[in-house]
């Protein structure tokens, strides 16, 4: 039997100094809002340096069991559901030095508060692009080709009585025709998953892109002419009056909070094209939901695909929105690939080991004094 070799002898000892310091060290107490699954857990559950306290339920974690739990810890992994505010700082007390969300959104991080009690927030950017995108190019196919109503008509027994007709449940085409050559892509928001969606787009045979954006930045002629370039497209910045009037597929991927709140309203919704199709896989928020539905039951516009409704997850069956024919609706599943959700969780675990200084660095940490 081997005993091993000098050079992994060292390496042993070594590692059981390690621990063995930390074992005389005060432990940090993180609290884990949701099981992050067998591939992510062992990343803060093999860690000695932690005393891991992880919600036990497989639902959103219940407010009073946090408040009580986050006494005293020193990181705090939270989900979208999970508000980060003076409440759950003052609960922490003066310990707490990271909160990680397991999200892109920190809408449910109260920023000047975290900024004031030198909280770093560490978020999921980048990893969830691709699945969002991709969901994005999907609700816009679904929105103009009546796929909520087709998949309606099939699931409750009446294709049998739906004879083939040359127009029947008929759409506008999202890929450019002899019929309708030019094709206007317009974004509300104009960041990572906006551009990925319109790389996507491109080869559908857009000829236009419109977007607009945060008016605080001023504009940008060369990333304009570097967009256009990269994908063989026109691309302008424009007003929201422009964006509603000429887009044929209008795609929400502006941040959510007061700034953007109700941006996309009866008048913006008036002003667009009556086969143009509006697609929301940011923020509920963004969107009035009742004059959305109030346009898809008159017919200013086509239809409408939703990842996202203000007021969610409460949207049930007798919402407007989703007694609307014409509008898709989905339970926020953007980034819910499960590639994509082990990269989040991953992400989101190592930027809480990072803020707690177990490990070099934050991944991905916001600016949140830039933002407060
Ligand atoms: C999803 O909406 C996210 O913010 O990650």
């Amino acid at each position: 039997m081997s005993t091993g070799s000098p050079s992994s002898l060292a390496s042993t000892k070594r590692r059981l100094t390690h621990v063995a310091s930390h074992l005389r060290t005060p432990k940090l107490k993180v609290v884990v809002c949701r099981d992050l699954g067998p591939n992510v857990m062992p990343l803060l559950r093999d860690r000695p340096e932690i005393d891991l306290v992880v919600w036990p339920e497989d639902k959103p974690c219940e407010r009073p069991w946090l408040l009580e739990n986050i006494r005293g810890a020193a990181g705090v992994l939270v989900m979208l559901s999970d508000k980060v505010n003076q409440e759950l700082i003052d609960a922490a007390g003066p310990s707490l030095k990271v909160a990680s969300t397991m999200s892109v959104g920190y809408e449910h991080v109260d920023l000047p508060v975290v900024a004031k009690a030198g909280v770093r927030i560490g978020y999921t950017p980048d990893v969830l692009t691709d699945a969002v995108a991709d969901l994005t190019v999907m609700l816009a196919l679904m929105a103009s080709r009546n796929g909520g109503e087709a998949v309606s008509l099939v699931q409750s027994g009446g294709w049998p009585s739906f004879s083939w007709s040359p127009f029947g449940l008929c759409g506008p085409q999202i890929s450019a025709s002899p019929f309708s050559p030019k094709r206007t892509v317009g974004f509300l928001g104009f960041g990572r998953i906006a551009q990925a969606t319109l790389a996507r787009l491109v080869p559908f045979g857009i000829t236009h892109c419109l977007f607009t954006s945060n008016p605080s930045s001023t504009a940008d002629p060369a990333f304009e002419a570097a967009i256009a370039a990269k994908y063989g497209v026109q691309v302008r910045r424009v007003g929201l009056d422009e964006l509603a009037r000429e887009s044929d597929v209008l795609v929400v991927l502006a941040p959510g909070g007061a700034r953007t709140h109700h941006v996309v309203n009866e008048e913006v919704l008036r002003k667009m094209k009556k086969t143009a199709v509006l697609v929301n896989t940011a923020r509920g928020t963004v969107v009035d939901s009742d004059a959305l539905a109030r346009a898809l039951r008159e017919g200013w516009i086509w239809g409408a695909g939703l990842d996202v409704v203000e007021g969610e997850p409460n949207v049930t069956a007798d919402h407007p929105l989703v007694k609307e024919p014409r509008a898709v609706v989905l339970p926020h599943l953007g980034s819910a690939t499960i590639e994509t959700r082990l990269g989040m969780a991953t992400l989101a675990a190592k930027n809480l080991l990072g803020g707690l200084g177990l490990e070099e660095g934050m991944p991905a940490e916001l600016d949140v004094k830039s933002r407060a």
